[in-house]
């Protein structure tokens, strides 16, 4: 496949994307709500919300085409997978040099869990682990996952980064979950002086975050193939621990695991925070949110959506937990916005 044809593909299905979230959600929503007024008020429960929408032929349409246009993202022609396929010896070759890398740290024997190699998780087919190549599949996919702001797609990471440290430089820094170094890239940037790890369960993944930091000169910041719910460091080795997008991926048990290890890994007075789509305003979105986990293969979304975090992490010996929405974007207002979007919080406590 010639890159003008993948370029034309991928921009339609961003497109079609756009149209499916900017025109295609607000009617839906429009119909909800006259639908909620002719009994009596909107539901407050998503099996409500269910009963009034699921069998709309609006809906039906809404729901196909979410699921079609992230398979066609990644599959058939104009796919992401068959168009890294193809480069694949390209692609790795600047990688390869880092074998050697003290930056870089893999582990081919580390066990994958269940939830994490059974699922291909965003219709990704084999994940974003299980081929050598599927680090810059996520990276160029992760250009659309938020139609509305791609383009702009550092800026989100940079925002929760500032918003966190909120001006004070962090010394020890844990990115959990950090994919690709997308998450790990503003820490590296703004605190060059902090120690910076960054662990993911994909090799690939961490191998293509070490040689960005790398390009980056970003010599204080480290890749390391590791489960975020066992890691090797020891007691209080960080001063703040985070991630971006990590927690609805995990089972709710071993989301408790993370924020445990998490608690052991914390200096005290040490931070936790993680970026997350967790708060939803009303049963109507967790309806569209819970049914965008079933079509994207996200399974976690609506248990972790429905976690009582803070009982957890309280239990667990966090303290001052905070629990806070979080713009997708300067000035967008989620429980405002026409347009579907992320319930993207913030999610942080104190050891
Ligand atoms: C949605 S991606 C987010 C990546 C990155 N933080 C970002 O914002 O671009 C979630 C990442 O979590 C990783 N992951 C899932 N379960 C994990 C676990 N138990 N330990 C470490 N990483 C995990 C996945 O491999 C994936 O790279």
């Amino acid at each position: 496949m010639d890159d003008r044809s993948f370029v034309a593909g991928q921009s339609f299905i961003l497109e079609a994307k756009k149209y499916w979230t900017s025109t295609l959600y607000p009617e839906l929503k429009a119909e909800y709500r006259r639908r909620a007024a002719k009994v009596g008020g909107e539901p407050d429960t998503v099996e409500g919300v269910r009963a009034l929408i699921e069998d709309t032929t609006l809906y039906r349409y809404f729901a196909w085409l979410e699921r079609r246009l992230q398979r066609f993202k990644y599959s058939g022609r104009y796919g992401l997978v068959p168009y890294h396929r193809e480069r694949r010896d390209e692609l790795l070759a600047p990688l390869a040099a880092h074998g050697t890398d003290p930056n870089l740290d893999l582990d081919p024997d580390l066990e994958m869990p269940r939830y994490y190699n059974t699922v291909d998780i965003h219709q990704h087919p084999g994940g974003v682990w299980s081929d050598d190549f599927a680090g810059f599949v996520y990276e160029r996919g992760a250009r659309s996952t938020t139609p509305l702001i791609a383009g702009d797609h550092r800026d989100l990471h940079q925002r929760f980064t500032d918003r966190i440290t909120e001006g004070q430089a962090p010394k020890r820094v844990l990115d959990m979950g950090c994919g690709f170094g997308k998450s790990t890239r503003p820490f590296y940037e703004s605190f060059p002086d902090a120690e910076i790890e960054a662990i993911d369960l994909s090799g690939p993944c961490v191998a293509l975050g070490a040689h960005d930091a790398q390009q980056a000169q970003a010599s204080n910041t480290r890749f390391r193939q590791m489960n975020s719910y066992e890691t090797d460091y020891e007691d209080q080795s960080f001063d703040l621990v985070t991630s971006t997008m990590l927690i609805h991926e995990l089972p709710p048990a071993e989301i408790e695991r993370t924020f445990s290890e998490a608690y052991r890994l914390l200096e005290s007075g040490g931070r936790m925070a993680h970026l997350d789509f967790y708060t939803l305003p009303d049963a109507f979105s967790q309806f569209i949110h819970y049914g965008h986990g079933r079509r994207n293969n996200e399974p976690f979304m609506q248990p972790w959506a429905e976690m009582d975090v803070t009982g957890v992490l309280e239990s667990i010996g966090f303290r001052n937990v905070e629990i806070a929405s979080f713009a997708e974007a300067e000035g967008v207002d989620l429980a405002d916005s026409q347009a579907w979007r992320f319930p993207w919080t913030v999610v942080a406590a104190e050891k």
